[in-house]
């Protein structure tokens, strides 16, 4: 099959609910893809912060292998060793104290859990949510994602949520009520522009949560396995949260999503209350014990640290050069550059130039890349970010000029 093809069946028979770039995307091997005409990117997008590991890993390639010539599926309602070999390696690297989970098969799914563990355990419906927040969009997790285009079209959504504005410990405080069984909060919102919390926000929320006996739920779906510079972001502020959510790289970018929890929460979920046919499928398992040992050996948490701190600055550099920059920010490998311009053309040029990144709403260009690139690949996506930066701003002046 050729480009225009794929395109033309896609489009034709595809649900038409993403924003597709005109690509297509048939190879990948460490950090680079390879489009179906041979032409090489250097992708920064980790295919939605999922890639963590790299792209081909022999290590993920073999352990699947090995498990698909086995056994493909294996209900939850039946016992298997790959799966077992993973839940040993989550209550290995998991905050302590999280010693249960759930396994599902994305995040919105991990949000999904969450919020029935919640509801559960406490016997309460309330949850609270962050104005900007995205978790998924499945009803209940959408319930708790902020973003009025994607709730608008489907109300009624799930009772009982309400959103507070981010970072605002005041709001919420005032927002709990006797009926308030959970707050959810992502560590860094990705979706709404990677923001970073102010310093001692999520210890003063645990403080909160401890006070009034309300769940702490993080969503590191998108921050989670090493991407902000530690396995969990929670644990760049010694938070520990009653409920975690992950997905997206769990699995080198086979499908999992975890819901991990307190042993006493997820306990109260009762046989057959919340189960699905593919979670903890032995294959996506043993991807996943690979991708965990991979970020455990590779250090990859301590790397993205200590690249993300290298990749700020020289962002920063430009930031100081261009003026149509606005802010550069981040946490390890999940970063920023908010324009004073729409970034879909930035993102549209950058990939003509051979390197992919992401956007996350109108004025923000995102790099979620794998945590395996090296300062030479970050060097690069400067150079090609300097380019169309420049190129963009030069048109903004000639227009202005003109005008
Ligand atoms: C923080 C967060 N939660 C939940 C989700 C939903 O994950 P999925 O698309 O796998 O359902 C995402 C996806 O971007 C996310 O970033």
């Amino acid at each position: 099959m050729d480009e225009k093809s794929v395109i033309e069946i896609e489009d034709k028979y595809l649900a038409r609910v993403y924003a597709k770039k005109p690509v297509v995307l048939t190879r990948g091997k460490g950090v680079f893809l390879w489009d179906i005409n041979g032409k090489k990117y250097l992708d920064f997008t980790g295919n939605y912060g999922v890639c963590i590991a790299g792209y081909s890993r022999p290590e993920i390639i073999k352990a699947t292998r090995r498990q698909l010539e086995r056994l493909i599926p294996c209900h939850g309602s039946f016992y298997n060793e790959t799966r077992a070999e993973l839940l040993e390696k989550l209550a290995q690297i998991a905050p302590k104290g999280l010693t249960k989970a759930f396994l599902g098969n994305s995040g919105t799914e991990a949000v999904e859990c969450a919020i029935k563990m919640a509801r559960k355990f406490t016997g309460k419906p309330e949850i609270i949510a962050m104005m900007g927040g995205f978790h998924g969009k499945t009803m209940g997790a959408l319930s708790a994602t902020w973003k009025e285009k994607y709730r608008e079209p489907f109300q009624p959504l799930v009772p009982d949520f309400k959103h507070v504005p981010r970072f605002n410990i005041q709001k919420i405080k005032e927002a709990i009520t006797e009926k308030t069984a959970a707050i959810i909060a992502e560590p860094v919102q990705g979706e709404s522009g990677i923001i970073v919390p102010p310093e001692g926000f999520f210890q003063s929320l645990r403080e909160i949560c401890d006070n009034t006996g309300v769940l702490l739920i993080m969503d590191e779906v998108q921050t989670g396995m090493g991407r902000t510079g530690r396995m969990f972001a929670c644990e760049h502020w010694g938070v520990t949260p009653d409920i975690l959510c992950l997905a997206k790289s769990i699995a080198g970018g086979f499908p999992l999503g975890v819901t991990l929890a307190k042993e006493e929460i997820a306990s109260s979920l009762g046989v057959g209350e919340h189960t699905s046919t593919f979670g903890g499928n032995p294959v996506v398992c043993a991807a996943a014990c690979a991708t965990i040992d991979i970020i455990v050996r590779e250090r990859l948490p301590e790397r993205a640290e200590k690249l993300g701190r290298y990749f700020l600055g020289k962002l920063r550099e430009l930031q100081s050069k261009y003026k149509i920059v606005r802010e550069v920010r981040g946490l390890g490998l999940m970063i920023g550059v908010e324009l004073r311009v729409d970034v879909l053309n930035i993102i549209l040029e950058a990939m003509q130039k051979g390197v992919l990144v992401l956007d996350a709403g109108k004025n923000v260009v995102r790099f979620l890349p794998p945590l395996v690139i090296s300062e030479e690949n970050i060097d690069t996506v400067v150079t090609v970010m300097d380019e169309v930066l420049e190129g963009e701003e030069n048109k903004r002046l000639r227009s202005s000029v003109s005008n």
